[in-house]
């Protein structure tokens, strides 16, 4: 059967010498050795929290850089900053932050094709940079490639979800809603390549929440955080506070997902290591 199985594991957050995410991430790997998908999508935030330290990045790409597959990488606001209309983190993404993670990783977008789909990963952070010209170099990049693609389902793939509730949603005023997802013109835009080009899944991560719907056509995901769940549990949450990573298998006439690891992994609650860190 002409199938692709991809795996996406998200929001990893490694920290040189600390051994919270890196005990759930040591068991993704080793469940990656034993099932060996055709490739490991890592959907942003490899860094546990400052882009800028070196330190973490070194930790992260050696721990990170041992799966035995093919993997593709994504930076999200913890690895190069946050986006510069809609972000929070005082840490906004530039070029040279960017250039520090492909120096580690590699790349910072992709494309291909396989199984009778097109697949593409982006950059999300650097939608809504306020002129950057590698923004504007992403957008005409990710025209060209939707354009190559043969005919047949496209899944994009990026850190940020591109909406909280609806496409139609103005950007919150509320810091920390507004830096959940896009921005609400940079959104517009690539809904309107979305659907121009057959995109037919969404795969994000960001939130460390699961979630699925679909909507006009498009199946969102958003994966969950292989490390924590964010947050109290009084704040609100829009999808399954769960630690995690999605299995994908495509298909010429269409995918299947199952969400693996809460049952395995340890449900790391980070807002109860920020409290301890506060009172100290
Ligand atoms: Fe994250
Ligand atoms: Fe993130």
């Amino acid at each position: 059967m002409n199938e692709f199985r991809l795996v996406q594991v998200a929001d990893i957050h490694l920290g040189a010498g600390q051994e919270h995410h890196l005990d759930n991430w040591l068991k993704v790997a080793a469940w990656i050795g034993r099932e060996r998908p055709d490739l490991v999508v890592v959907n942003g935030d490899l860094i546990m929290g400052d882009p800028d330290d070196e330190a973490d990045y070194a930790f992260a790409c050696v721990h990170i850089g041992q799966l035995s597959v093919p993997c593709r990488y994504l930076p999200g606001n913890h690895d190069i900053g946050d986006n510069v209309i809609s972000g929070k983190m005082p840490k906004r993404v530039n070029d040279a932050r960017r250039a520090r993670f492909v120096a580690h990783f590699g790349e910072e977008r992709w494309a291909f094709q396989a199984a009778g789909w097109g697949f593409v990963g982006l950059n999300s952070q650097l939608l809504g940079s306020d002129g950057q010209p590698a923004e504007a170099e992403q957008w005409t990049w990710l025209e060209h490639t939707l354009e190559s693609f043969s005919d047949g389902p496209v899944a994009l793939f990026l850190h940020k979800p591109l909406f909280l509730d609806h496409p139609s949603e103005p950007d919150h005023q509320d810091a920390t809603l507004r830096q959940s997802c896009i921005d609400a013109a940079s959104r517009a835009r690539l809904l309107d390549l979305c659907r121009d080009h057959r995109v037919r899944l969404v795969s994000s991560g960001h939130k460390h929440q699961t979630r699925s719907f679909s909507l006009d056509g498009i199946y969102y995901l958003w994966g969950p955080s292989t490390a924590c769940v964010n947050s109290p549990p009084t704040t609100l949450h829009w999808g399954t506070r769960e630690v995690g990573f999605i299995d994908y298998r495509f298909r010429p006439d269409g995918f299947d997902h199952r969400i693996v690891g809460a049952d395995f992994l340890f449900r790391h609650e980070n807002y109860i290591r920020k409290y301890g860190a506060a009172s100290e």
